[in-house]
């Protein structure tokens, strides 16, 4: 059990009125929430921009995607997964250590931006080396997506924005943005689908945001903003990510501070330990997500990312989902082990994504 104090109701609006129907809720709740949330908690997402994109020559089942945005961005390296025939829909997602450390294939270049020091991810002077290829291919099983239909676009998230407090705030300042990594990283969600959509490879109105831990939290605000995205999958994403701050269990907004200075507003460290004065909280901006697929994948032992947090964030935005009729369209796991993103996870989320198609719901 975990101990959440009231969230806040996500169908009431300032006026305490509680909306009735999905139109209201979409005109007038919608564009509050979305607006309590970058204020208190993400910050402004950077300027929108526009995106070229160079398709490259298959390789096999991948396609090299490059994806330029005004000269102030390096090249966003996509790597591009597409199944036999048209694809159901398609899973994208940012990944940790460069589209080699997905996929061993050696054709796939190391990427060659600034990463997080990770010596177990072969990762040297904060770049990727040859031992970088492959350490997570177990997190994008390309076989299984494929085999079943899916086509899965990844790139990495220091394509969007380092990781890093000094290198992110460079980054913000070229594009004249102050927003969090997390927001930056959600908003290159939404630069990905230009792509895809521009390519006219895959199913652009059938994509279905993803993302482990702190992709999960983007992944989470991004499909709340865009409304383009066609469903989330947020896996372990824990505080700032499907776990209301309300929900006391593991991570709190100070430790969010104390480690990751850069991911978040500056405002919502002033919630430290007064969560309650918060406007929105995390279910909120799952509620923003309605009516479109919503799922939330947790671990037993996730303890930071706190596994009964994140199914009670979901809970709470269940009447969002029930206004528009769609209580259907959300699902949940909880995977036994510890913060991961796995095959047996990714099981779940396929079986998901079938049931939402025979639903109509992609
Ligand atoms: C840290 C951080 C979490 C985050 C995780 C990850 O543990 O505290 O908030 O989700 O990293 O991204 O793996």
């Amino acid at each position: 059990m975990v101990e959440c104090a009231a969230l806040p109701d996500p169908l009431c609006g300032p006026d305490g009125l509680r909306v009735q129907d999905a139109q209201t809720w979409r005109q007038k709740l919608r564009p509050h929430w979305l607006a309590a949330c970058a204020r208190e908690i993400y910050g402004p997402m950077p300027p929108t921009g526009k995106v070229q994109v160079e398709v490259g020559a298959r390789q096999g089942l991948r396609i090299a995607l490059a994806v330029r945005l005004d000269p102030v961005l390096p090249p966003i390296h996509v790597a591009l997964y597409m199944p036999e025939g048209r694809a159901h829909a398609v899973f994208f997602g940012p990944n940790f250590a460069g589209n080699a450390s997905i996929d061993p294939d050696p054709a796939i270049p190391l990427d060659t931006g600034w990463m997080r020091p990770e010596p177990a991810w072969g990762i040297a002077h904060n770049r990727a080396t040859e031992a970088t290829r492959g350490v997570h291919a177990g997190r994008w099983p390309l076989g299984e997506i494929l085999a079943r239909g899916y086509a899965a676009a990844t790139w990495y998230d220091g394509d969007i924005c380092p990781d890093d407090p000094d290198l992110y705030a460079v980054r913000g300042q070229k594009l004249g943005t102050r927003a969090g990594a997390i927001a930056f990283w959600a908003w290159g969600f939404s630069r990905v689908l230009d792509a895809l959509a521009q390519s006219g490879l895959v199913p652009a109105d059938k994509a279905i945001a993803i993302g482990h831990s702190r992709h999960g939290k983007a992944a989470l605000w991004a499909a709340a903003c865009d409304a383009r995205i066609a469903g989330a999958i947020a896996n372990n994403s824990g505080a700032g990510g499907a776990r209301p701050f309300r929900c006391r269990e593991g991570e709190t907004i100070g430790d969010l501070f104390a480690r990751f200075p850069h991911w978040f507003a500056p405002a919502l460290r002033d919630f430290a330990d007064r969560e309650t004065a918060l406007a929105a909280d995390q279910h909120v901006v799952l509620a923003l997500i309605a009516p479109r697929p919503l799922y939330v994948a947790r671990a037993s032992d996730d303890a930071w990312a706190g596994p009964a947090g994140e199914l009670a964030g979901l809970e709470a935005a269940a009447p969002a989902y029930e206004l528009f009729g769609a209580s259907d369209a959300v699902g949940t796991h909880l995977r036994q082990g510890g913060h991961a993103l796995t095959p047996e996870d990714w099981r779940h989320f396929l079986d998901f994504a079938d049931r939402c198609r025979a639903a109509g719901r992609l």
